[in-house]
């Protein structure tokens, strides 16, 4: 079996993507999703606004971008999934095959991601479910909401959580959807969610930030996002815009690397990661820009944390003309855009049981949905009874948590900057310069800074990133 392109499954040509710009629109829908829309704006609320949103470009320029490109070549010269491309790049560097172990580490942690995701993909549902009902009951042009109290509205959350049998529905029914798309194959399926629902996601996303600047709070938001104090830049800050800027941009975990296997040849690699990225964080900051003038207009507090969207924003939408429809796209395009992102979790593993067992797609993709379920299921269950189910409750890291926080801890704090890290310095000191030479698509002295910071920059601040994940203490946070 050669490196250029064929035979996953024995005989068969191997699925790609059919242009460039599918690539480009699948690429950014993996990397758009619930990161920009509801963990940006919640991180850059509970950390002060201007200094981490300036903090967090810089790292996605300095090393998310570096390392983005370095997971699509990877991808791209392997031809296979992420695991079995690592070690084709390994043994063809005359390095050892091993290095393939840091995607094996990336499959499962994509594989827990999916888990959770869609267990926050089931919410998204549902405040779709709920705003649709609102547009029905009360019309779609008043407040949201309207015969309902604050505090009503903000218990929406804790009332789904109350409620185990239909957050694990929900989380079922936005598992199930993804299933089906990567079901159906790449270019057949995780293309072709791409190809329409990322240009009706900027659709939306635009139209809804008009409303919401002329609308809402535009100034205030403006100021708040990008007021750039240097005092508010610390440790935990900077931390959790390192640390933002990769989940954001899908890094770490094997994905890109799998997204990248099916890139054509010819096509450059450094100006798509360029594009990716700058969209990506395009739509994190239209995303703080589309959100916050909602929230400030209502008088309400931008540091509610991973409550600003379910909680304080529906809230929000009360006192807003046209409340209950604008609420109801929002919801539409925060699920759509969770969608693109999923279907990128759940093809890592299916790719890889693909190429290990010779499984066919339907089936490998069946087996891995399961899993993601049973998991899933756990988690949305911790929430219902406060995190009964401690897993990793004995180690100091995760006491006390309920299996949801332990998957999102597990994940954010140990894989994703290991897998970095690890690819960082395959790519950086161990593959073969020509073979990354002729990949990457950069000259001159692009070529030069790019490897600078693949070798040193990026392992050694992911490195901090890791640190300060496990020894909070040190660090004050
Ligand atoms: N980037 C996605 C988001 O912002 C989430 C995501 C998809 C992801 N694939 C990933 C995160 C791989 C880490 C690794 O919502």
């Amino acid at each position: 079996m050669g490196i250029s392109g064929t035979g996953s499954v024995a005989g068969t040509a191997r699925d790609g993507w059919s242009s460039r710009t599918a690539f480009i629109l699948a690429a950014i829908g993996s990397a758009v999703g619930l990161g920009n829309l509801w963990r940006f704006p919640a991180e850059a609320g509970a950390n002060g606004g201007g200094a981490f949103v300036v903090f967090y470009i810089g790292c996605v320029l300095l090393i998310g971008l570096p390392i983005l490109l370095s997971e699509t070549l990877i991808g791209r010269h392997g031809q296979a999934s992420a695991p079995e491309s690592v070690r084709r790049v390994a043994l063809q560097s005359k390095a050892s095959p091993a290095w393939g172990l840091l995607a094996d580490l990336g499959v499962l942690g994509s594989f827990l991601i999916l888990s959770f995701y869609c267990v926050v993909g089931g919410w998204v549902l549902y405040y779709v479910g709920i705003f649709a009902v609102d547009v029905v009951q009360s019309g779609p042009f008043g407040g949201a909401f309207e015969s309902m109290s604050a505090e009503e509205i903000e218990a929406l959350l804790p009332d789904l959580f109350a409620n185990g049998p239909l957050m694990v529905g929900l989380d079922a029914l936005f598992l199930g959807i993804t299933l089906y798309f990567v079901a159906k194959g790449v270019s057949g399926g995780i293309e072709w969610v791409a190809k329409w629902m990322m240009p009706a996601f900027f659709v939306l996303l635009v139209a809804i930030t008009i409303y919401s600047a002329v609308g809402g709070a535009f100034e205030e938001t403006v100021a708040y996002l990008f007021t750039f104090e240097w005092d508010k830049l610390t440790g935990p800050v900077m931390l959790a815009a390192l640390g933002q800027a990769f989940f954001s941009l899908s890094l770490g975990l094997a994905c890109m690397i799998t997204y990248g296997s099916y890139v054509g040849r010819s096509v450059n690699l450094a100006g798509t990661s360029t594009i990716v990225a700058g969209a990506d964080t395009a739509v994190a900051l239209i995303a703080g820009l589309c959100l916050f003038p909602i929230v400030f207009a209502a008088g309400l507090p931008a540091n509610a944390g991973p409550g600003l969207m379910f909680q304080t924003l529906p809230h929000a939408f009360q006192s807003m003309p046209g409340g209950p429809l604008v609420g109801l796209l929002f919801f539409v395009m925060v699920a759509v855009a969770a969608l693109t992102s999923s279907v990128s979790l759940l093809e890592p593993p299916v790719a890889w049981m693909i190429d290990r067992f010779r499984i066919v797609r339907p089936v490998s993709t069946g087996i891995v949905a399961a899993g993601a379920m049973v998991l899933g299921a756990l988690s949305a269950l911790s929430f219902n009874t406060m995190g009964w189910f401690h897993p990793l409750g004995f180690i100091p890291l995760f006491e006390g948590q309920g299996m949801f926080d332990v998957l999102d801890g597990l994940t954010a704090k140990l894989f994703m900057p290991i897998g970095a890290i690890l690819t960082a310095i395959f790519v950086g000191w161990i593959a073969d310069r020509r073979l990354v030479d002729s990949e990457n698509g950069l000259g001159g002295i692009l070529h030069l800074f790019w490897l600078l910071l693949v070798r040193f920059l990026c392992p050694l601040a992911l490195l901090g990133i890791l640190i300060a994940g496990l020894f909070p203490d040190l660090f004050g946070g």
